[in-house]
C-alpha cells in the first residue's frame, strides 16, 4: 500500500513513524513534511490550503491511500477532491469538517444528538456583546466561531479581558461565540469513525496553556500523556455511548456521515462529561502518546477506515504502559516565533519533529512555533515522563522553551473528577 500523509507537524511525525512500522505499507510520503518525516518518507512540496493540489499529488504519486492530518485542507475539501480522484482517504468531506470548522454546526449537531455542552450564544453585532456577555457569569469563555489553531479561545473571570477579546474578534469580522464555563479536568477522545461505526483510540490528556500550572495564553498544547490514571474504568465506553456515537449518528442522519477521526475534547465536570468542542482530525500532540501505544498495524485501520470497512476490523491492540510528550517550543511561540535556529540532538528515539527543516548545509533548523514534541514511554505514568524529560535533556535549541510539569498532577494522584454536591 502506498500512503501518502498531508500535513507538516509533530503529529505528521508520529503517524508517518506509525505507518512506516505496519508490514502493508509498501511506499510512504509526507507533504510537505519536515526534517524529521523527511528522514523516513519521501517528501512532496504541497499547499495544504489547496484540495486541487492534494489529489493532483495523489495521483501522480500513485496513492492507495492519503491520510490529511491538519484541519485546514479538511475544512477547504481536500478529501473530497482525493475521493474524486478515484482514490482512498483516510478523512472527513468539507461538510463533514464542518463539525470543527465551524462551532455553531457543531452546537447544532449536539443539540440534535442530546449530547451535552456548554450553553453558548453567538454574536455578530458588536452593539449586542454587552447584554449576551450579561447572560453568561465569570469564569467568561470566549471563543473564535471558525478556526482558530486552539488560540482563538479566552477563558477569563475578568469582564473587561472577555470583551477586550470579544471586540478585537468582532472587528476583525469574526463571529464570536460566549459559553458556559465547565468545571472539571479535560479530556480528548481520539475515534475511528466511518458512519456510524465508532472505534474508540486509548483517552488522553493535553496541556494547552503555555506555561507551568496552567498559567499563560492558550497554544496548539505543549504537552500530552495517555492514558488517564486517573479515569474511571467505563469512561471511555460511556464517552462513546452517550457522546461520539449518537453525535456520528445524527450526521448519518443529516446526509454528511463523517469518515476519519473524530476527537472529542471534553470536560469531566461534576454533572457528568459535557463536550468542549470536536475537531475532525487527529489532535496535536495528543496523537504523539496515543500511537506511541498503538500496536494495532495503522495503515490498514486507516484504509478500513476510509472504505467503510471499520466494523469488520477486530479490537484495538495496545501496549501496557504510558506515554507522556513534551513539546519544545521556539522563542516567542504562541506569540510570533523566531525561527532559523539550529537545533542539536533531534535524532534520537522518541524525538517528533514539528517546525524543522534541513538546510543546505545538513544543519536541521527551526521553522515554526511549535517545534519539536519529545515523547517518552515506560510501565507506568512516572516513568513515562521521565523517559520523555531525559530524552528533552539531551536536545538543543537556543532560547526554546518548555513546559517542566507535562503529567505532573496526574503522577501526584491531584487529578479527580468533581463530584455532584
Ligand atoms: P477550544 O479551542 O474550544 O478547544 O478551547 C481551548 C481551551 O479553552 C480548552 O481546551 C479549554 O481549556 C478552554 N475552554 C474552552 N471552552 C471552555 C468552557 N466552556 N469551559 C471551560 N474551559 C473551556
Ligand atoms: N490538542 C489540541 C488540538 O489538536 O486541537
Amino acid at each position: 500500500m502506498r500512503v501518502l500523509v498531508v500535513g507538516s507537524g509533530a503529529r505528521e511525525h508520529s503517524i508517518v513513524l506509525a505507518l512506516s512500522q505496519d508490514p502493508e505499507v509498501t511506499a510512504l510520503a509526507c507533504a510537505p513534511g519536515n526534517a524529521g518525516t523527511a528522514t523516513i518518507a519521501e517528501q512532496h512540496g504541497l499547499d495544504v490550503t489547496d484540495p486541487a493540489a492534494g489529489a493532483e499529488l495523489a495521483r501522480r504519486w500513485r496513492a492507495d491511500l492519503v491520510v490529511i492530518g491538519p484541519e485546514v485542507p479538511l475544512v477547504a475539501g481536500m478529501a473530497d477532491a482525493v475521493r474524486a480522484a478515484g482514490i482512498d482517504c483516510f478523512g472527513p468531506s468539507a461538510a463533514a469538517a464542518r463539525i470543527e470548522g465551524s462551532k455553531s454546526f457543531a452546537k447544532d449537531v449536539m443539540a440534535a444528538a442530546g449530547v451535552r455542552t456548554a450553553r453558548s450564544e453567538v454574536v455578530d453585532n458588536p452593539a449586542r456583546l454587552d447584554a449576551a456577555l450579561a447572560r453568561f457569569r465569570p469564569p467568561y469563555v470566549v471563543k473564535d466561531d471558525g478556526l482558530a489553531a486552539g488560540k482563538g479561545v479566552v477563558v477569563s473571570a475578568d469582564l473587561e479581558v472577555a470583551r477586550a477579546h470579544a471586540s478585537t474578534l468582532l472587528e476583525a469580522g469574526h463571529p464570536v461565540l460566549l459559553e458556559d464555563y465547565l468545571d472539571g479536568p479535560e479530556a480528548s477522545l481520539f475515534c475511528l469513525v466511518d458512519g456510524e461505526t465508532v472505534v474508540p483510540l486509548l483517552p488522553a490528556q493535553d496541556f494547552k496553556r503555555v506555561g507551568d500550572g496552567d498559567t499563560g495564553p492558550n497554544t496548539g498544547g505543549m504537552g500530552a500523556y495517555a492514558p488517564l490514571p486517573w479515569a474511571p474504568p467505563g469512561l471511555t465506553q460511556q464517552l462513546v455511548e452517550e457522546i461520539v456515537a449518537p453525535v456520528a449518528a445524527e450526521m448519518v442522519r443529516r446526509e454528511v456521515p463523517f469518515q476519519g477521526l473524530l476527537y472529542a475534547g471534553l470536560a469531566l465536570t461534576s454533572s457528568g462529561p459535557a463536550v468542549i468542542e470536536f475537531n475532525c482530525r487527529f489532535g496535536d500532540p495528543e496523537t504523539q502518546v496515543v500511537l506511541a501505544l498503538l500496536r494495532t498495524p495503522l495503515a490498514r485501520l486507516l484504509r478500513a477506515t476510509a472504505t467503510g470497512k471499520l466494523a469488520g476490523e477486530g479490537p484495538l491492540e495496545w501496549a501496557d504502559g504510558s506515554a507522556v510528550t513534551v513539546v519544545v517550543a521556539a522563542e516567542g511561540y504562541p506569540g510570533t516565533p523566531r525561527v532559523g535556529d539550529v537545533i542539536t540532538g533531534a535524532d534520537g528515539e522518541g524525538v517528533l519533529h514539528a517546525g524543522t527543516r534541513r538546510r543546505e548545509d545538513g544543519a536541521v533548523v527551526s521553522a515554526g512555533g511549535r517545534v519539536l514534541s519529545i515523547v517518552g514511554t515506560g510501565p507506568d505514568l512516572a516513568a513515562a515522563r521521565d523517559d520523555a524529560y531525559r530524552r528533552l535533556a539531551g536536545v538543543h535549541l537556543a532560547g526554546s522553551h518548555h513546559r517542566t510539569d507535562i503529567a505532573a498532577r496526574a503522577v501526584a494522584g491531584e487529578i479527580s473528577i468533581p463530584t455532584a454536591e
